[in-house]
């Protein structure tokens, strides 16, 4: 069962919610992983459990994507380790205020990471993809993406960035090998609605 041909996937924002998912999801299709988010107990916790249940090899890494140095290094591993098949750009975080009572510096944090991180990280391994000619990126967007109205200004054009993004990937890398997916999901059950702004706006159930 350890044996995989289908290489390491690095996935940022693996701790908890779709991150998590995509780890337990990617480690049963074939895939090693590496995990990366802030906290590395839950990191530790869940590379455990998905060793345990599909013998994949499973790293974790405990960095905040908002620090500059941290971020440096996860680009540093994306461009110089050979194994990495697949690039997960999920971290991000949201918010609901409005331009009148939203604070500006929680704003840049956003910013940073839910596009500056996400990018930084694809600028990083999409040469060695291209060079490899195979390679698969995926980005987390949002359907606030485009029904941009529905929660904070600052997060729905976030998404948007990232749809654009894609849109542009997918013509500089799709006829070289690599492949791109843009991923916009719906209101789900995480953790990102328990910050109480949010959660008044209706936590959807889990099903
Ligand atoms: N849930 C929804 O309804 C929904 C809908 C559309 C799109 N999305 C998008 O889906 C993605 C995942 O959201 P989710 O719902 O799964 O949220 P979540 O349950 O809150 O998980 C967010 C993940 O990102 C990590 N993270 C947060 N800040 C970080 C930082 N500075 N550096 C590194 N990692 C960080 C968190 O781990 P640590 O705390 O351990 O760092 C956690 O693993 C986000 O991009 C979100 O915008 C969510």
């Amino acid at each position: 069962m350890t044996s995989s041909t289908n290489g390491f996937a690095l996935i940022t924002g693996a701790s908890a919610g779709i991150g998590a998912i995509y780890a337990d999801r990617l480690a049963k299709r074939g895939f090693n992983l590496i995990l990366v988010a802030r906290n590395q107990s839950r990191l530790n916790a869940l590379a455990e459990r998905l060793t345990k249940e599909t013998g994949r090899s499973i790293e974790t890494i405990a960095a905040d994507l908002n620090d500059k140095a941290a971020l440096a290094k996860i680009e540093t591993l994306l461009r110089e380790d050979p194994r990495i098949t697949m690039l997960v750009n999920n971290a991000g975080i949201g918010s609901v205020a409005s331009v009148l009572d939203g604070h500006v510096d929680s704003m840049e944090s956003m910013i940073n990471l839910n596009i500056t991180a996400l990018t930084r990280l694809t600028y990083a391994v999409a040469p060695t993809f291209v060079a490899k000619g195979s390679g698969t990126i995926i980005n987390i967007s949002s359907v606030v993406g485009i029904a941009v109205e529905l929660l904070n200004g600052v997060y729905s054009a976030s998404k948007s960035y990232v749809l654009s993004f894609g849109h542009a990937l997918q013509r500089d890398l799709a006829g070289k090998g690599v492949r791109v997916q843009t991923v916009l999901p719906a209101a789900t059950a995480t953790e990102f609605w328990d910050v109480p702004a949010i959660r008044s706006k209706r936590k959807p159930r889990a099903r």
